[in-house]
């Protein structure tokens, strides 16, 4: 299998995490590069529904390495709580399973607290985060004051540098906030015990990986979070605080982006949004309501209900131009049978002016009027479909159609959540 990047194509919730674990038969190594606990990627296997948060989603395959790469936001009480889960469940999550890289930044409990003080003084402009301290533990990190996992594994360097950072936090929540500070020697006490902990799956997992792109190993990496979420190219400051597609992973794996062979998009079939900010194509009305019932569209990490709306071209095309995407696997095709007309976005009317291109401008954005073309839906349920050809033709029509606006292959199709719910086209992926 070459080396594989997978990336959100969208706004999040695209069903990576079905895709990956599939895709992870072939790979020997699955990393994740970017993103924290805010990510919920779901893997449904023979009716049993495994949501990760942390750990890569080739963990349900016994053999793949999975790998969680230094550009993460680590949270150790849910990494932690993440492995015990599954190994209560009868899945190996050892060592031998398992890599977490020595310089991921970790996320204290008072990121996360921070994280949700601070969406309160935003108001109108509240970015809705999944409240799992993502943006402060990143925002540490650039200000060069945050503490990776191996400061956690060193007490002493533990010790001087949590005392640094706390202090000034405790001020932040209890001048700022209102909120009580916490307590620097308990603090200390927990996290070198999560670290002891954690302790046996830390090593350089740049080198890992590196190392085993050069023995000839298939490495896939997984993106979190999706491409209109990016902290640069994303709906600012409506994002998550990561570079979410193939450009995290230099940094956020120690892994050169010029020898990744392929980077496949995944997108929906229509599209979602969870938290706040532009979304051009929403449906208020009936047909989101009706997208998010049959696409039982609840967020997998806060349950949060998902905004819903039409298929959206422009923001598609611009970001897989951003990822230079190879291919692209579409989703959520079965939610869409039994609508009697289905819409697609191919151009946005910004202020009386037509444009095929994705503006940057978030003013422009919001002011977008989505241009649909209306497509004839289909009423068969086609979840158990596997060939192509064997879809009602309606349905094939609407696939072909979007890759006629994209311009990109259409490798692969999911028609359901279980693991063997796909239909493979030009090949598939491997
Ligand atoms: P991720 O974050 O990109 O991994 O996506 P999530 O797991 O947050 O959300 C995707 C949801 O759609 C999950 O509940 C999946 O089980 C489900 N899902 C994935 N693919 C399909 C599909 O083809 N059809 C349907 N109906 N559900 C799917
Ligand atoms: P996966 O990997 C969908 C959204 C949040 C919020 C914004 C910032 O499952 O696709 P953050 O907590 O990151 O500071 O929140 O980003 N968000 C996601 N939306 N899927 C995700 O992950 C998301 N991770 C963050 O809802 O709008
Ligand atoms: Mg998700």
């Amino acid at each position: 299998m070459p080396t594989l990047s997978v990336f959100g194509a969208q706004w999040g919730d695209e069903g990576k995490g079905k895709i990956i674990d599939r895709l992870s038969r072939g790979a020997d190594l699955v990393v994740r590069y970017q993103g924290g606990a805010n990510a919920g990627h779901t893997v449904v296997v023979g009716g049993e529904k495994y949501v990760l948060h942390l750990i890569p989603s080739g963990i349900l395959h016994e053999g793949t390495v999975n790998v969680i790469g230094n550009g993460v936001a680590l949270d150790p009480v849910v990494l932690l709580e993440e492995v015990d889960g599954l190994l209560e469940r009868g899945i190996r999550c050892s060592p031998e399973q398992l890599s977490v890289s020595s310089c991921a930044h970790v996320i204290f409990q008072h990121h996360r607290e921070i994280d949700q003080l601070s969406e309160r003084w935003k108001g109108e402009g509240r970015i809705g985060t999944t409240g799992r301290g993502i943006g402060p533990c990143y925002a540490d990190k650039a200000a060069r004051t945050g503490l990776r996992v191996a400061d956690l594994l060193d007490p002493e360097d533990l010790h001087t540098r949590l005392q640094a950072n706390l202090a000034e936090k405790n001020a932040l929540l209890e001048k700022v906030h209102g909120a009580e500070p916490f307590d620097i020697e308990q603090t200390f006490e927990r996290y070198a015990a999560l670290g002891q902990r954690l302790a046996p799956f830390v090593r350089d997992t740049g080198a890992l990986v590196r190392s085993a792109w050069k023995a000839g190993k298939s490495v896939l990496f997984e993106g979190a979070q999706g491409a209109m979420l990016d902290l640069d190219h994303g709906t600012y400051p409506f994002v998550t605080s990561s570079n979410t597609g193939v450009g995290g992973i230099g940094p956020g794996a120690g892994f050169p982006p010029s020898r990744i062979d392929r980077a496949v998009g995944i997108a929906k079939a229509y599209c979602t949004r969870v938290g706040e900010g532009p979304f051009p194509t929403e449906d208020s009305g009936t047909e989101g309501e009706r997208l998010r019932e049959l696409g039982h569209e609840y967020g997998a990490t806060t349950g949060r209900p998902r905004r819903c709306g039409w298929f959206d071209a422009v923001a598609a095309r611009y970001a897989l131009e951003l990822n230079g995407a190879t291919s692209l696997v579409v989703t959520n095709l079965d939610v869409l049978s039994s609508f009697e007309t289905v819409r697609l976005a191919t151009a946005y009317d910004v202020g009386g002016t037509r444009t095929e291109t994705y503006p940057t401008a978030l003013a422009d954005v919001v002011r977008a009027k989505p241009v649909f073309e209306s497509h004839t839906g289909w009423s068969e349920d086609i979840t158990a479909v596997r060939d192509f050809g064997d879809l009602p033709k309606a349905a094939q029509a609407y696939v072909e159609s979007l890759e006629g606006v994209l311009g990109v292959p259409i490798s692969m199709l999911s028609v359901g959540p279980e693991r063997d719910q796909i239909i493979e086209r030009h090949g598939g992926l491997g």
